[in-house]
């Protein structure tokens, strides 16, 4: 078992909560991981045996996807997900298929789960039934996996704060990390004046 994520030990599911239904390729959970830690989701679950098999004895994930600055999100491997997830928790499938509520009307439930394909393939119907809503993203092609969770996350944030249910942060105290703001060694007057 690798270090990087947890077998499922009959945890308690938080949300929101992201579910990666049999992933392939470890640098998308590792980058689903990210995408939770920036806009504040506690939990990536995902099932299947794919990503130890990709990972094999490694306990380190290649650098870009390294998870060290991303601990405040627990990493759940587990095959019985939604049993995870008390009642009052809204299973919502991201999928390309019709009759899914588009992403920009979409009112996302306070307590959402949500769930997504595989790469190389889509919701199989026994997870399809647990799902409640489904929600498409209007792209013209089908995203990368991550970049799906990015795109659902950063819309409950966008979403969120407009309508006064989560707090707007001042830009100078976003970013968590060490590294920071860019700073400029040729830096423009207008660089260093805060937006007013
Ligand atoms: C890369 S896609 C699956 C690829 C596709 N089924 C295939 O094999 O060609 C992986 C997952 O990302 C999500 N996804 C990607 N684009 C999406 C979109 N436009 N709307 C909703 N979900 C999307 C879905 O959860 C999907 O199952």
């Amino acid at each position: 078992m690798s270090e990087l994520f947890q077998a499922d030990g009959g945890h308690r599911g938080v949300t929101p909560a992201v579910a990666l239904i049999d992933p392939k390729f470890p640098h998308n959970v590792g980058a689903a991981v990210r995408a939770a830690s920036c806009f504040g989701a506690k939990q990536v679950w995902f099932s299947g045996d794919r990503i130890a098999d990709a990972l094999g004895s490694a306990t380190r994930l290649p650098r870009e996807e390294r998870m060290k600055g991303y601990r405040d999100v627990e990493l759940l491997n587990s095959d019985r997900i939604f049993d995870r997830f008390d009642r009052g928790v809204v299973p919502v499938g991201v999928e390309v298929r019709d009759h899914a509520e588009q992403l920009p009307d979409f009112t996302h439930p306070e307590r959402a789960l949500y769930v997504f394909g595989p790469e190389d393939g889509s919701l199989p119907k026994d997870v399809r039934v647990h799902c409640h809503r489904f929600v498409i993203i209007p792209t013209r092609h089908c995203v990368n996996l991550a970049a799906a969770v990015y795109l659902v996350l950063y819309d409950r944030l966008v979403k969120r704060q407009a309508a006064g249910l989560d707090p707007r942060v001042r830009s100078s105290e976003l970013l968590a990390e060490p590294r920071g703001f860019i700073s400029y060694d040729d830096a423009l007057p207008w660089d260093e004046t805060p937006p007013g």
